[in-house]
C-alpha cells in the first residue's frame, strides 16, 4: 500500500496568487489587459490567462495609451515603471510586497551611499528589479562568486555594503553566503529578506523528503523557488522528480516507493497539484490526511479567494502591505515583521472557509454546478443521453460534455448498444479535458480497474473471501481467475494434501483470501486454505451458536465405532450417533446399516458446549413401531401375530414389526401344555388377543387361549407372565 504525503504549503504563495487574481478581476472587468513580462513562472497558468484575454508585453513600446498594465509579483526596476507611466500606461502593481520592501531598503542604502549586493539569481527578474531601484549594485549567487566578488572589490571590506537577498533563495546559501561576508567585511549591512513562504515550504519540503521513499516536485522550469525546491529534495531523497504537470510524471519510477511526498513551487496552481495526485491513483494508494488537507484546503482556498476574499482580502492587503510599507521605512527588521503580517492576514483571510452553497436547486447553485471545472483524473459521474457504436455521450452537470469511446468503456471492448441504455448513470474518470470544444473524454474501464484493485486490497486488509474460477496449474500452485484478474495460490495454500494432484482443481469454482496485492507488478496472491479455514470455523460457531434439541442437519459419517457413528454436521465438527439411535431394531454393531461415506439426516438428542459433544439420533420418532403399534391395538384387539421366539415360560410373537408380544404358556392353549413348542413354533402365524399393555415398558401380553371358547378370564395369568418376561435373556 503506498502513501502520499502533499506538502501543506504546497502551491500559489500569497504574492503569486494576488497578482494572478489581480489579472483575473481585469481580464473579467475590462476583457483585456497585459502583464509586463510572464505574470508568473508557470506556462499554464499563463496559457490560460491568455486564453481569457491576456497579453505579454516586453517592452514600454508593446503598450498603448491607456491599456492597462499588470506589474508582476517579481516586480520591475524604478526605470521600467517610469517608462510605462510615459508610455501612458493604466499600472495595475502586482509587486510582492515582500519585494517592494527589497526595494524600500536597497533605496535606502543607497541613499545613505552604500552599495548594494544582492544574493540571487542574476538573470532572474525579481533580482532584476531589486538592482533597478538603488545604483550601486552586484549580484552573486553562491559562496564561491561572493568570494569572488570580495576578491575583486577588495575596499567593501570596509566600505559599507548593504546585502539582501531574493526572496526564493535557501537560507542554507544565504548563511554560507553572508558567513564569507562577515568575516571578510567591516561596514556590512545584512538583511535576511528571504521570504517567509519560501522558508516555510522549503523546511516542509526538507521534512517531507526525508520521510519519503521519492519526491515529486511541481513547478515551472523558470520557477526559481521550485528549482531550488527541487534541489533540497534532492538532498535528502535520491528519488526525486521535477514536472511541470501531470502528464511528465513517470509513474515508473516510482513504483517501488512506499511513501511518496509531493511538494510544489509558489507559482504552481491547486489544479496541476490535484492532477498530479489524480494521476498517482494509477499507483495503489492510502489517502495521506496531509494531502486530504491540502489539496482540500487549496481548493477551499482558491474558492474563497475567488468566491470572497477578491475585494476584502486585496483591501486588507493593500492597506496591510501599505502600513507594512511604513513600517518598513522606519525600521528595516520590524518591516520584515510587518511584511510577515501582511500574509498571514492575507493568507488568514484567505483561509477563511468558503460561504455555504445554497442548498436548495435554486438557479444561481445549478450554475455554479455547471460551470465547476474538472480536471484530468477527477471522478466523474453523468446520464447517458446518446449512444453510437464509437461511444456513449453523458451529460456531466457541468460546462463539458462527456464522451467514453469505446475502447474506454470496458477492457472487453463491449457493444455499447447492449452495455448502456440512455438515461442510466455512468461514473468514470476524466482522461482528458479540452476546454476549446467544452469537452471531456472519460474511462470507465479505469475507474472499474481502480474500484477492482480498491476492492481487491480491501479484501487483502480485511481478510475478505473472493470467488474465482481455478484455471490454469503450474509448478507452484493453480491460477485462479477473479472478475478477470489472475490471482496466484501457492500449492501450500491450496487446501490439499501435500500429495493431491493439484489438477484436481481445475475449472473449480473456489473460495479464496487475498493475501497479497501489488498493484505496480500485477501481482495477486490468494490463499484457499485461509478461506476454507476462515469458512470452516465460522459454520462451527454458527453451529454452536444455533444448536438446539431436535434440530435436523445433513451430515456424512466419518468414522465407526462398535458403539456408534460418527458424523460431521458442518467441516470440523462431529456428533455421534449411538447404535441404539442408529434403528428400531436391536443391532448388534452400527456397521449393520452405516458405513463411512454415508450421507445421513440426523438430528440433535443432547449437546455440551463446553466439552463440544453432540449427541445423535438417526432413527425416525415417526417410524417407532411402539407408536405404530399404538395407533392400531388396544387392549381386547385380536392381532395375527408371528412367533419369532420361543421360551420356556412362552412365546415372544411380532404384532407389528419391531414390537413383540408374549403368549405366556399359560394362554397358548385351552388345556395345560407341558412345553411351548409342544403348541407352537417359530413362523407359525396365530391369532392372538391382546390382553394387557403396559405403555411405560413397552410390553404386551397376548393371549391365544383367551380367543378359545368359555375360557376364563386372561387378567389371571398375567403377574405370572410379567415376572418371567423380567426374568427373560436380553435378547427376547
Ligand atoms: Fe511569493 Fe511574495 Fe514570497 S511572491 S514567495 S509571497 S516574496
Amino acid at each position: 500500500m503506498k502513501e502520499i504525503k502533499v506538502a501543506e504549503s504546497a502551491g500559489f504563495c500569497f504574492g503569486v496568487k494576488r497578482s494572478v487574481e489581480m489579472a483575473e478581476k481585469l481580464l473579467e472587468e475590462k476583457g483585456t489587459c497585459l502583464s509586463y513580462g510572464e505574470l508568473i513562472h508557470n506556462e499554464d497558468v499563463v496559457t490560460e490567462l491568455k486564453r481569457r484575454g491576456l497579453r505579454i508585453a516586453a517592452s514600454p513600446e508593446d503598450i498603448r495609451e491607456g491599456e492597462s498594465v499588470i506589474i508582476r509579483a517579481h516586480g520591475v526596476p524604478e526605470a521600467t515603471v517610469k517608462a510605462l507611466e510615459a508610455a501612458g500606461a493604466n499600472l495595475f502593481d502586482a509587486t510582492c510586497p515582500k519585494v517592494k520592501h527589497i526595494h524600500k531598503i536597497v533605496r535606502a542604502a543607497a541613499e545613505e551611499g552604500s552599495a548594494v549586493l544582492v544574493i540571487g539569481m542574476k538573470n532572474h527578474p525579481e533580482v532584476e528589479a531589486i538592482c533597478g531601484w538603488c545604483g550601486e549594485c552586484y549580484t552573486v549567487e553562491n559562496p564561491q562568486e561572493t568570494e569572488t566578488f570580495l576578491n575583486e572589490y577588495p575596499d567593501f571590506s570596509s566600505k559599507p555594503l548593504c546585502v539582501v537577498v531574493q526572496t526564493t533563495q535557501t537560507l542554507g546559501n544565504f548563511n554560507n553566503c553572508i558567513k564569507i561576508i562577515k568575516k571578510r567585511c567591516t561596514n556590512a549591512k545584512i538583511f535576511d529578506t528571504i521570504c517567509l513562504a519560501t522558508s516555510t515550504r522549503q523546511n516542509e519540503a526538507t521534512e517531507l523528503a526525508s520521510a519519503c521513499d521519492a519526491m515529486v516536485v511541481i513547478g515551472g522550469r523558470h520557477s526559481a523557488n521550485s528549482v531550488h525546491l527541487a534541489e533540497i529534495c534532492r538532498e535528502h531523497c535520491g528519488n526525486v522528480q521535477f514536472v511541470e504537470r501531470a502528464e511528465e510524471l513517470d509513474l515508473k519510477v516510482l513504483a517501488d516507493s512506499s511513501i511518496i511526498g509531493i511538494t510544489a513551487g509558489a507559482s504552481t496552481p491547486s489544479w496541476i497539484i490535484k492532477e498530479v495526485r489524480n494521476k498517482m491513483d494509477e499507483l495503489k494508494v492510502e489517502e495521506s490526511t496531509v494531502f486530504e488537507k491540502a489539496a482540500e484546503a487549496a481548493e477551499e482556498t482558491a474558492e474563497a479567494v475567488k468566491e470572497t476574499v477578491t475585494a476584502a482580502a486585496e483591501e486588507a492587503a493593500e492597506e496591510v502591505a501599505e502600513a507594512a510599507e511604513n513600517v518598513a521605512e522606519a525600521a528595516g527588521e520590524v518591516a520584515e515583521e510587518a511584511a510577515a503580517a501582511v500574509e498571514e492576514a492575507v493568507e488568514t483571510a484567505a483561509e477563511e472557509p468558503a460561504p455555504k452553497k445554497p442548498e436548495s436547486d435554486s438557479f444561481d447553485a445549478m450554475l455554479e454546478e455547471t460551470l465547476k471545472p474538472i480536471y484530468n483524473g477527477d471522478k466523474v459521474k453523468g446520464v447517458v443521453t446518446g449512444i453510437s457504436s464509437t461511444e456513449v455521450t453523458l451529460d456531466l452537470g457541468t460546462k463539458y460534455t462527456g464522451f467514453i469511446p469505446t475502447t474506454e468503456f470496458t477492457d472487453g471492448g463491449a457493444k455499447l448498444e447492449d452495455a448502456v441504455k440512455l438515461g442510466d448513470e455512468i461514473s468514470a474518470i476524466v482522461v482528458r479535458v479540452n476546454d476549446v470544444e467544452g469537452t471531456a473524454m472519460l474511462s470507465k474501464k479505469r475507474l472499474d480497474n481502480i474500484r477492482f484493485w480498491d476492492d481487491l486490497e480491501a479484501a487483502a486488509e480485511e481478510g475478505g473471501v473472493v470467488e474465482g474460477t481455478v484455471t490454469e496449474q503450474n509448478k507452484g500452485g493453480v491460477v485462479v481467475n477473479v472478475k478477470g484478474a489472475r490471482v496466484f495460490v501457492p500449492a501450500s495454500q491450496t487446501d490439499l494434501p501435500r500429495e493431491a494432484d493439484l489438477a484436481e482443481l481445475l475449472k473449480k469454482t473456489v473460495h479464496l483470501k487475498i493475501t497479497e496485492v501489488n498493484k505496480a507488478r500485477k501481482r495477486i496472491v490468494g490463499s484457499i486454505r485461509r478461506a476454507a479455514s476462515a469458512e470452516r470455523h465460522a459454520r462451527a460457531q454458527e453451529l454452536w451458536e444455533n444448536i438446539e434439541i431436535g434440530k435436523k442437519y445433513h451430515s456424512v459419517v466419518k468414522s465407526l465405532t462398535s458403539y456408534g457413528a460418527f458424523c460431521e454436521l458442518v467441516p470440523g465438527i462431529d456428533g455421534m450417533v449411538h447404535v441404539s439411535e442408529l434403528s428400531w431394531g436391536r443391532l448388534r454393531n452400527p456397521a449393520e446399516v452405516v458405513k463411512v461415506g454415508d450421507e445421513l439426516d440426523v438430528y440433535v438428542i443432547g449437546f455440551d458446549k463446553d466439552k463440544r459433544r453432540i449427541s445423535l439420533g438417526y432413527k425416525d420418532p415417526e417410524a417407532d413401531p411402539w407408536k405404530i403399534f399404538r395407533s392400531q391395538y388396544n387392549v381386547g384387539d385380536v392381532a395375527s401375530v408371528k412367533v419369532v421366539k420361543l421360551m420356556q415360560f412362552g412365546a415372544f410373537c411380532e404384532v407389528v414389526p419391531g414390537v413383540d408380544g408374549l403368549v405366556h404358556i399359560s394362554q397358548l392353549a385351552d388345556h395345560r401344555v407341558a412345553k411351548v413348542e409342544d403348541a407352537v413354533k417359530v413362523g407359525d402365524v396365530v391369532d392372538a388377543k391382546i390382553i394387557a399393555i403396559d405403555d411405560d415398558k413397552q410390553k404386551i401380553s397376548l393371549s391365544i387361549r383367551a380367543l378359545l371358547e368359555g375360557e376364563p378370564a386372561p387378567e389371571e395369568a398375567e403377574p405370572e407372565a410379567e415376572a418371567e418376561e423380567e426374568a427373560a435373556p436380553e435378547e427376547a
